[in-house]
């Protein structure tokens, strides 16, 4: 019997694996620069967190939640996302009393959400994030949006749009809430089931409808800009300005609603469609929220932004625009045994190597000086190094440098000061193409 994977996960092995730690690694070294600080949090919680926190009228506490009851008759749902984790954490360690605020999370792992599969979208997927915790100073909305987009750019992708909208603060959303209402009244029963139930649990969500005659009747709907009160309009328009200062491009979306309960004032969208024309949902998004920390457990007043980047989105457009990097070489050195009597000498000699930090492999066996160039070009060797019966009494090595397939003898004890010297202390496996 064959076993197959759960419908909605995916393996990530070999090279893809690689590209996986090349994006979760660059992501990591660009928050360091804006001193963020990570975050391990559990991936099961208690599932109140995230019906509280994500909010009971979102399509992920409705619907996607992976949710049961553990031996001791809890109930734990599997992360959907990390949000409202983080802010667990921070509430749970009192960070907010201990430490200077804001505190810049940022995190990465598995979440689950049971959505139907399709091109972009998993059951299991793999989520980069940060989150600012403890202020509501409006730099802070700014400083997340801009640190999205220099991570974009360190990968080298060119036109991603940003989109941004303010939800305002609850006078605001109330308000809009109610026009919204009135909007719709006549419209609804019309409208899909979807909009039908979003109707009555939360207005704005029928903005982030995708049905086409249901888009035509959205297009009319009133718009939040015009429900915001003088002081949301203001803080938005201020970031905007900041945006501007730093000219990073964006454009005003007014349906970006968002689809968890928890945000405020503004929220934000990265989207990108590759060259092949593949556009695979939001790249990365977040937001603003005014109350999360407060309802899940926290200080009153205090507030956060953050954001979340889809690893699996972002390795698919980084693939399709051929902008991951090349593995030019995956290994060291190979040591390669070609006489029965020299296996004991490659096991040493490979160790040896190892034990001075360079990345080496063998099979220990012997193998014809042929046989073993293929497997050192096979597995992306650098270098190959022969011992046989020759190298065992001459007490020497045969190097040889794959990427111009000179060959040299090399006096054992001299073995680990050439590669130092070729290689250097912090050499790198996988190098950038030329
Ligand atoms: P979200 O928009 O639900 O926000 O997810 C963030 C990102 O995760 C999306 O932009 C997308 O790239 C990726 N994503 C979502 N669902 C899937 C899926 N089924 N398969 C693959 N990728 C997916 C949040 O999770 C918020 N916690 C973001 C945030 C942080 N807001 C404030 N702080």
């Amino acid at each position: 019997m064959e076993y197959q994977n759960v419908k909605g996960t995916h393996d990530v092995i070999l090279k893809e694996a690689n590209d996986y730690k090349y994006i979760v690694d660059l992501m990591s070294e660009v928050v360091s620069l804006f001193d963020y600080h990570l975050f391990h949090v559990p991936v099961i919680e208690n599932a109140n967190l995230f019906q509280r926190g994500v909010g009971a009228s979102s399509d992920i506490v409705r619907k996607e939640m992976y949710t049961f009851l553990d031996k001791g008759e809890r109930l734990i749902s599997l992360r959907p996302e990390f949000t409202a984790s983080i802010i667990r954490s921070f509430n749970n360690n009192k960070l907010y009393a201990t430490m200077d605020l804001p505190i810049k999370a940022y995190y990465h792992g598995p979440v689950f959400r049971y959505e139907r599969p399709q091109l972009g979208r998993y059951r299991q997927f793999d989520q980069f994030g940060i989150e600012i915790l403890g202020t509501n100073s409006l730099y802070f909305d700014a400083e997340a949006i801009i640190l999205g987009y220099t991570i974009l750019k360190q990968f080298n992708l060119e036109d991603v749009t940003l989109k941004i909208n303010s939800l305002g603060d609850e006078t605001s959303r109330n308000n809009y809430r109610q026009a919204l209402k009135d909007y719709f009244k006549d419209h609804i029963d019309n409208m899909c089931n979807d909009c039908k139930s979003r109707y009555e649990l939360n207005p704005l969500r029928i903005l982030d409808c995708k049905v086409k005659e249901d888009q035509e009747i959205i297009k009319n709907a009133p718009k939040i800009y015009d429900y915001l009160t003088e002081e949301s309009k203001e803080r938005f328009e201020h970031i905007k300005e900041i945006l501007d200062e730093n000219h990073i491009p964006y454009e005003v979306d007014d349906n970006l609603v968002r689809g968890l309960d928890y945000y405020s004032q503004i929220v934000f969208e990265f989207h990108y469609t590759s060259k092949k024309g593949f556009n695979y949902g939001a790249i990365g998004a977040g937001g603003h929220y005014s109350n999360l920390i407060n309802e899940l457990g926290g200080p009153k007043d205090m507030q956060g932004v953050g954001f979340s980047f889809g690893v699996e989105r972002l390795y698919s457009i980084l693939k399709d625009d051929d902008l991951l990097l090349d593995e030019q070489y995956l290994l060291d050195v190979y040591v390669a045994s070609i006489d029965d009597n020299a296996n004991l000498s490659a096991f040493n000699v490979s160790n040896l190597l190892r034990i001075h930090g360079l990345k080496v492999d063998s099979d220990y066996t012997f193998h014809k000086p042929g046989s073993a160039i293929k497997i050192a070009i096979r597995k992306k060797a650098r270098y190959l190094i022969f011992i046989g019966l020759d190298e065992i009494e001459n007490n020497v090595l045969t190097v040889k440098d794959l990427s111009n397939q000179e060959q040299i003898q090399i006096k054992y004890e001299d073995l680990i000061n050439y590669f130092y010297d070729k290689l250097g202390f912090n050499h790198k496996h996988i190098e950038e193409e030329e």
